[in-house]
This record gives C-alpha cells, structure tokens and sequence, in this order.
C-alpha cells in the first residue's frame, strides 16, 4: 500500500519560486550596496557590478513571474488574475499575500523607468532615482511576506537563510553609512569654460 502523501508540484513550485525571488531580491539589494561602497575595494570594476545588479534583477522579476503563474494553475488555492495584483482579496492568508503584492508594486517601477529612462530626457535620472528608492522598501515587505506566508519559513534552513540574508543586508547598509561611495571621476573644466557647470554623470542616478 503507498501511504506518501502527494504533494502537488504546483505547491511546490510556488514554493521554491518564492524562495528564489528572495533571495534574488536580497542579492540585488546587496549588490546595489556593494557598488556604493568600497567594500570591494578597487579589485571589481563598477560597470561589473552594475551589470550584476541589473541582471540581478531581472532574474529576481523572472522568478516572480513563475511564482504568479503557478499560484494560477495550482488547483488548491487557484488565485485569480486580479487575485495577484490587488492587495487583499487573496483567497488565502489574504494579509501575509498582500505584503507580497505590495512588495511587487513596489520592485516595478524601477525596472520599468529604468528600461526608458533614456527617453525620459532631462528628467529621467531624477524619476529613476525616485523608483529606486521606493523599490528598497520591496525587500522588508517581501520579507514579512515569506516569513507570514511561507509554508517552508520556520524550517531550519529557511531561518538560517532569513538570518544570513538579514546579517549581510544590515552590514552593508553600516558600511555604506559608513564607507564612503567611490570618488567619481571630476571634470575639470577648461580655462575657457569654467564659467559652464559640468553635466551631471549618468552613474550618479543609478543607486539610490
Ligand atoms: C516580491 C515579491 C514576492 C516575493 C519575493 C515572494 C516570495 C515568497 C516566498 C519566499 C514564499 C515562501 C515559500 C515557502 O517557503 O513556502 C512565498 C509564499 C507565497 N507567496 Fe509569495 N512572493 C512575492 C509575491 C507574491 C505575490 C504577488 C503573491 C500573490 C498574489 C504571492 C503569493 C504567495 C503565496 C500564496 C505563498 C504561500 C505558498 C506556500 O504555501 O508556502 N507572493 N512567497
């Protein structure tokens, strides 16, 4: 007789796309810090870790994706559309998921105005500066929401990865509070336009 439960690979799916997207989000904040700092020293170039960043990122908005659809095809808790992107009307823990959907409308703008920033003209560092600072609050919400909604969350390895993720987000905010940002490169005008003020460098926009 076969007494194993079956688990559906949809819960499961859910699951691990979760917990993947955290920490995809945890390791984009932690880049975004790393590039702040001079915790790296002069050994890794910005530009690498800026790609890391963004690429970063993207992959964390990948597996949210995959996170969204599969709560769709899962037939237990069978979410609708509007169930994903309305805060409050989940069909289960409807608190614990709306952190997480405000977590998500808070990860969108900065992907979405970083993709047209240049077409924003004059005032896209400014707007891109502003979403940025917004999608930080993403990571706390995010946060709450695996640790109220998570079927995995007080498991050992779940806490100790809450733990880890946690310690290293806190070091890095010390240090950037207390590392200062790497020099940019100063422009220094020519005798003949020293009265005309330099442009702003279009990396000064692109951390928060
Ligand atoms: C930034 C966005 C989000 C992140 C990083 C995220 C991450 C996670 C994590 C880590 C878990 C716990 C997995 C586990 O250990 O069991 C989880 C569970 C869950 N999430 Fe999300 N989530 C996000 C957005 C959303 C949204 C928008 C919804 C639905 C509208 C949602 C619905 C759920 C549900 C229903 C569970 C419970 C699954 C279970 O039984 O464990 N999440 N999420």
């Amino acid at each position: 007789m076969n007494t194993a439960i079956e688990i559906p690979w949809t819960w499961l799916g859910i699951r691990a796309s979760g917990v993947t997207a955290w920490g995809l989000l945890t390791a984009v904040v932690l880049w975004g810090l790393l590039l702040r700092t001079r915790l790296l020293g002069t050994g890794v170039k910005p530009p690498v870790l800026l790609n890391m960043h963004r690429w970063l990122g993207s992959l964390a908005l990948a597996f949210l994706a995959i996170h969204l659809v599969l709560l769709v095809v899962d037939p237990v808790v069978a979410f609708t559309i509007p169930q994903l992107f309305i805060p409050g009307i989940a069909p289960w823990e409807p608190f614990a998921v709306s952190l997480g959907v405000i977590a998500m409308w808070l990860m969108l703008p900065v992907s979405v105005v970083g993709r047209i920033r240049q077409r924003l003209g004059k005032n896209g560092a400014k707007i891109f500066a502003k979403t940025h600072v917004i999608a930080y609050s993403a990571w706390p919400l995010a946060t709450a929401h695996y640790v109220l909604a998570g079927t995995d969350a007080m498991t050992e390895w779940s806490i100790g990865l809450l733990i880890t993720a946690s310690a290293l987000l806190i070091f890095g905010l010390i240090a950037r509070g207390f590392v200062p940002a790497p020099a940019r490169p100063q422009r220094v005008p020519a005798p003949a336009e020293s009265s005309v003020s330099a442009a702003p460098e279009a990396s000064s926009s692109i951390v928060g």
